[in-house]
């Protein structure tokens, strides 16, 4: 039988211990912790995060504000509001909620965040420190994955880890985070031009899938008594339920889940800890900001 990495369960205690914690400093007379999130377009997933990021910096006491452009907005428009928010002493982290629309260059517009607030983790001196093992804000999926894992003490060391996909945000910080003293998986990076990838993932101990495909990983891909933590979330139209869509991961979790020794589910597995952990970092950003 397999059991739940219960993401859900997992953030709610985690979002009671920030809660409380920030009730001391605003008992205390001391401003609430600010995130605030740039939006551009009207992508339903995209506006769906955000308004989750929103729910849940409220849930924890937070303060929260979001910015609003339109799909064909420019990039020097974004600029100006990264320069605004960098500058504003009132907040204390900001995302910009990616993917951005094709005629901007994302890695432009990240760059420009100021490293103190970047509480994505996303700039080249949060994930260059990240890499060296130092004080950075590590990004929220992969320390929500870490968050997880250490929750439920799955063991780690010495294990085979496979992550399928080497996103920026996802795949590669996952695998140098599970490599790393503390986890000490030794890791294998799959990709879309991985050959052999099946044979690869049936070795894995502790198999991590974030490649964007929905049901892509089957019962044939997994070792029996794996832990499976699967990243994806995709919205397929689905005429019985209320909403006309239901939530698939990239794991197809009918047949998998059972050769599982643990498994996120979808929803309510890694989703809830991603939210959480930028929590954690804006948490963070604050204490720095107010000498905590
Ligand atoms: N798009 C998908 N995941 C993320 C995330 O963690 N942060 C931001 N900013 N955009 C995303």
């Amino acid at each position: 039988m397999f059991q739940l990495l219960d993401g859900k369960a997992t953030a709610i205690e985690i979002k009671n211990r920030i809660a409380n914690e920030v009730r001391q400093y605003t008992q205390q007379g001391l401003r609430a912790p600010h995130l605030a999130a740039i939006l551009v377009g009207d992508d339903g997933a995209s506006q769906t995060y955000v308004a989750n990021k929103e729910k849940s910096s409220h849930e924890v006491g937070f303060t929260s504000s979001v910015y609003r452009y339109a799909e064909g907005t420019s990039e020097r428009q974004l600029l100006e509001t990264i320069d605004f928010l960098n500058h504003d002493e009132e907040v204390d982290g900001f995302i910009v909620q990616l993917p951005l629309p094709g005629h901007i260059d994302e890695q432009h517009i990240i760059n420009a965040i100021n490293p103190k607030k970047d509480v994505d983790g996303f700039t080249p001196v949060n994930l260059g420190n990240m890499m060296l093992g130092e004080d950075c804000f590590v990004p929220a999926t992969p320390k929500g994955i870490c968050t997880l894992l250490r929750h439920y003490e799955i063991e780690t060391e010495g294990r085979h880890c496979v992550v399928i996909g080497r996103s920026n945000i996802v795949g590669t910080p996952v695998a140098n985070l599970l490599s790393r003293k503390g986890f000490d998986c030794t890791v294998t990076l799959c990709h879309s031009r991985t050959q052999h990838l099946s044979a690869l993932t049936r070795q894995a101990d502790i198999l991590v899938v974030a490649m964007g495909k929905p049901e892509f990983v089957t019962a044939d891909m997994v070792k029996e008594g794996a832990v499976v933590v699967d990243v994806g979330i995709h919205r397929v139209a689905d005429a019985s339920r209320k909403s006309g869509f239901r939530l698939l991961g990239d794991v197809k979790h009918d047949e998998v889940d059972e050769r599982c020794s643990w498994v996120t589910p979808v929803p309510g597995g890694v989703g809830p800890l991603t939210i959480v952990s930028l929590l954690e970092n804006t948490l963070q950003a604050y204490k720095r900001t107010m000498a905590l």
